[in-house]
């Protein structure tokens, strides 16, 4: 089981937009480079079906049917990542949700071309991250 990793864990996806424009390798160094350590990795497809499972949390926003349309849209990778306080330090690696706001540097501010497209997602709490990787993973293929 991944709980006793609380903490230590964040999950995150390589979207399609950036998956589309060639940036997994570029998006990947700049993760280990931050000190993460890849401990799960898939290359992967969501059905709507899928990706409507995913954003459950999402469902009455105005934006859900595109979401789920641009994140069905095409591959994605899937990564679950360890590091001291993953969640809070990857979610500073990534920038703002909305590329515009995102600060200079940041996957986003690099790679992402809006606030739907913005290459890359990272769990927003310790909780959502164990959820969110055995969503993905099944413990077999997480490497602790
Ligand atoms: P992320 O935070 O990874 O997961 C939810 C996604 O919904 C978010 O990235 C964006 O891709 C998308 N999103 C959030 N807010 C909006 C919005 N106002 N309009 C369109 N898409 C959005």
């Amino acid at each position: 089981m991944i709980d006793y990793m609380f903490g230590n864990i964040t999950l995150s996806i390589i979207k399609p937009d950036a998956v589309q424009k060639g940036y997994i390798f570029p998006i990947l160094y700049k993760i280990g480079k931050a000190g993460f350590h890849i401990i799960a990795i898939k290359m992967t497809e969501l059905s709507k079906k899928s990706a409507t499972k995913f954003y459950a949390e999402h469902k009455k926003k105005l934006f859900f049917e595109s979401l789920v349309k641009f994140m069905s849209s095409g591959p994605i990778v899937s990564v679950i990542l360890k590091k001291e306080n993953a969640v809070k330090d990857f979610r500073i690696l990534i920038g703002e949700t909305n590329p515009a706001h995102a600060k200079k540097g940041t996957i986003r501010n690099l790679y992402a071309t809006s606030l739907e497209q913005n290459a890359i997602h990272g769990s927003d709490s310790n909780q959502n991250a164990i959820k969110e990787c055995l969503f993905y993973f099944s413990n077999r293929e997480i490497f602790l």
